[in-house]
């Protein structure tokens, strides 16, 4: 199982959005997720509520108890783990920041935020901890030209030592709102640029983290003209022995690579062929588990939809 943190000490800098988004994205490539909220104000929490559909599956727990909470993670089979933070963690950032295998730091390309963020890169340094930064919502590109403002941004960022993502996420209102089934915009339109940029972010975190090229995502259009929609891949696994997720190819460097370089986007066979869910999880939960809904209420709307015969 792989760890990453959404971290920031600087309130509104995007930590939930793209925690969001990369859980989502994750999912959708064949991983299993679980989005561990460790922030009192339980944004990610409520959008997951709100989402009304099982992945990724949620956990919310203190600061202080996230590595209990990744641990029961484990034990379940997540492969991935996406931890969203409070602002002003202060000491709790700590925790998490050591807990965790990689640690992204959002940052508004903003003169407040590129100043404020001095304070978490002091908390990875003291740690040395892992860990890169992305700009988010950045002014719209022109065409593949990044505007002024992420420029300056890129300038200023570059003082702090730390590799900085190739892409910077854009100012886009889809990134707000959910669409009216629960899902992402970036669900509904894997192809759109608002995907392919959390797409190309999620394969450089995980070139950061050190893993093997061959397990770099795919561009979710890609696993969508090959793969079968999550919830048939649930109905196979159900009908077949109950096989562990490969323990893998897991343990990718602790530490970071210093390449900024684009992802590769190279395609990505599943380990020990066609995905295979881990047994079904046990209906009580321990506490700080990530919990996820019961299958009856997991089929997407558009699957039950094309399931009845509707479009
Ligand atoms: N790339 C983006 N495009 C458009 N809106 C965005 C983007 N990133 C974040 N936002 C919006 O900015 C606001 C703050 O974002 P978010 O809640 O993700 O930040 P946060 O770091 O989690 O904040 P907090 O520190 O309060 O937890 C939200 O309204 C969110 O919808
Ligand atoms: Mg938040």
């Amino acid at each position: 199982m792989r760890t990453l943190s959404l971290l920031a000490q600087k309130g509104g800098a995007g930590k939930t959005t793209l925690a969001v988004h990369l859980a989502v994205l994750a999912e959708s490539l064949g991983e299993r997720v679980a989005l561990i909220d460790t922030d009192p104000q339980r944004s990610a929490a409520d959008w997951w509520r709100a989402r009304k559909l099982p992945q990724p599956a949620m956990a919310e727990c203190a600061p202080e108890n996230l590595a209990k909470a990744l641990e029961g993670a484990k034990r379940r089979g997540i492969t991935w783990c996406i931890v969203d933070t409070p602002p002003h963690a202060g000491q709790f950032a700590y925790l998490v920041a050591e807990a965790v295998d990689f640690n992204l730091i959002p940052c508004r390309p903003a003169p407040f935020d590129l100043r404020a963020i001095g304070k978490t890169v002091d908390i990875i340094a003291q740690l040395n901890a892992p860990a890169g930064i992305v700009i988010n919502a950045a002014p719209a590109n022109r065409g593949d030209v990044e505007m002024p403002t992420t420029i300056e941004a890129r300038k200023t960022l570059a003082r702090y030592n730390l590799p900085v993502s190739p892409v910077a996420i854009i100012d886009r209102p889809v990134y707000q709102h959910p669409m009216d089934d629960g899902r992402t915009y970036i669900e509904h339109y894997p192809t759109g640029k608002p995907a392919t940029d959390i797409a190309t972010l999620w394969s450089w975190v995980q070139q950061q983290m050190g893993v093997a090229p061959q397990q770099l995502a795919v561009a979710p259009q890609a696993r969508q003209q090959t793969a079968p929609a999550p919830q048939a891949r649930q109905r196979v696994a159900a009908a077949q022995p109950a096989q562990r997720m490969p323990q893998a190819a897991a343990g990718g460097a602790k530490r970071p690579a210093t390449s900024t370089s684009a992802p590769q986007g190279a395609a990505r066979p599943r380990q020990g062929g066609e995905a295979q869910r881990p047994p079904a999880p046990p209906q009580r939960q321990q506490p700080g588990a990530p919990r996820s809904r019961p299958a009856e209420q997991s089929t997407p709307p558009v699957a039950a939809a094309a399931a009845r015969g509707g479009r």
